[in-house]
């Protein structure tokens, strides 16, 4: 038994200590848009925001987790996929396959909260989330699209 805090809501979900976060997100509270990709904290796919911190959930046990932290998935991160990260993936048309882009997303929303201005260099360090894809450009210029900086 643990209660969470997810996207403001605080919910009471049965399972083991030891379950991954991701689980709970996806299989006990029903949000799909975080994606299981590597399991092993490696891809990305899994990010979520902890207390404003990006995170991958499948690392993360739940029973690690405190009811007081705030957790946010892609659902929640703003009203109507309104947050500017959001809006620039859709303009600049980053994804391909999508798979990976909720957790390429919300890496990007935690750099612009942590660095409004980032340059290419924080860009690249701060994303590390893998794309099969190869939309790395794209995500780099919706980066800067969502924080107004110029290309
Ligand atoms: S599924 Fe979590 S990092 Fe790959
Ligand atoms: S868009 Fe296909 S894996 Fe990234």
């Amino acid at each position: 038994m643990a209660k969470l805090n997810i996207n403001g809501r605080i919910l009471d979900v049965q399972v083991e200590a030891d379950t991954p976060l991701l689980w709970v997100i996806r299989e006990q509270v029903g949000l799909t848009g975080t994606k299981y990709g590597c399991g092993v904290a490696q891809c990305g796919s899994c990010s979520v925001h902890i207390n404003d911190e990006v995170q991958r959930s499948c690392a993360i046990r739940v029973g690690d987790v405190q009811a007081t932290d705030k957790i946010v998935t892609i659902e929640g991160l703003a009203p109507n996929s309104s947050h500017p990260v959001q809006k620039a993936w859709l303009a600049v048309d980053v994804p391909q396959c999508g798979y990976c882009q909720s957790g390429q997303i919300m890496a990007a929303a935690a750099l612009l909260k942590k660095t409004p201005k980032p340059t290419d260099r924080d860009i690249d360090a701060a994303m590390t989330n893998i794309c099969r894809c190869g939309t790395y450009q794209r995500i780099r210029t919706a980066v800067h699209m969502a924080a107004g900086t110029k290309i």
